[in-house]
């Protein structure tokens, strides 16, 4: 199922490309969210939620005196974090299916405003950054990890991957969207004057077949994209599928490098 506000596919049909893609970033984001000092009764809010598994990573880490608000401008999203919350028990957790555009009606303020992956896919990310800041408390933190997609590669370069990345490039700017936001958001977090700034980069390497399998999954879910956008013919990238699962997914000496993350949070 597609979804307008969004390159890949989301909602059911996607839940193994997207729980691959969880998998490989989870370290990296257990570690920002550790330097984020998460504690025990706090009050967090999760712009872009998705299927809800960073939710359920912090709803974990500010326990039952805590509370999390997660939003997502997809009702398909919200029913998956729904299930995810319920599986985990997790009764901390408020899911709503609101456009980060509307983020001012939230009367709350909170701890931590926290994105992941989705200001990338927004037109419009300095406005909502600022929302961000907004629904921040005074003191409290703005928290990103946007990546820049153009630095996803492999060992060996394989000409099919280099094609879907930079397809996907170009349909996120044909979108009015940067694909290589995660550069930017320094400038972008002294422009809106949030203070004691602190970030670092994070770039998953991996190298088993299951979750390099990511590579040939993402075509796949952008395809339609692709081919209605005049970027590829269909054929063309069933080409590119298939030879990135020849010669990235299936091959034991193959390693994939994924997006560089940004990982970047300030002080309101
Ligand atoms: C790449 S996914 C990331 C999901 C999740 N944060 C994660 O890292 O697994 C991007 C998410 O942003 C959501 N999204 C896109 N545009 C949005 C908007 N304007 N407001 C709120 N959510 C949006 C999509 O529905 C999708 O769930």
């Amino acid at each position: 199922m597609s979804n307008s506000s969004y390159v890949a596919s989301v909602g059911k049909s996607d839940q193994e490309r997207l729980s691959i893609q969880h998998e490989t970033f989870v370290n990296g984001t257990e570690a920002f969210l550790n330097r984020l000092k998460i504690v025990e009764g706090m009050r967090i809010l999760v712009v872009g939620c998705g299927g809800g598994d960073e939710t359920v990573m912090i709803a974990k880490k500010v326990g039952p005196t805590g509370t999390v608000t997660a939003i997502d401008i997809s009702s398909e999203q919200i029913a998956i974090a729904h299930e995810k919350i319920n599986e985990e028990k997790l009764t901390n957790v408020t899911l709503k299916i609101l456009p980060a555009e509307k983020l001012s009606e939230l009367a709350e303020k909170f701890d931590v405003v926290y994105c992941r992956m989705v200001l990338v896919h927004i037109p419009n990310p300095q406005m909502i950054l600022q929302q961000m800041k907004n629904c921040a408390k005074n003191g409290g933190l703005v928290a990103c990890e946007e990546p820049d997609i153009s630095s996803c590669f492999s060992i060996p370069p394989v000409e099919a991957f280099k094609k879907h990345i930079y397809f996907l490039c170009e349909f996120i700017k044909k979108r009015g969207c940067d694909p290589d936001l995660g550069s930017k958001m320094y400038s972008m977090f002294q422009e809106i004057g949030l203070s004691h700034i602190n970030i670092d980069f994070s770039q998953p390497a991996i190298i088993d077949k299951r979750l390099k399998s990511a590579a040939s999954l993402s075509a796949k879910s952008c395809k339609p994209q692709y081919v209605s956008t005049g970027l590829a013919s269909e054929v063309e990238v069933d080409e590119i599928i298939l030879q990135i699962e020849k010669e990235l997914v299936d091959q034991s000496n193959t390693l994939l490098g994924q997006c560089r993350m940004t990982q970047i949070y300030g002080r309101k």
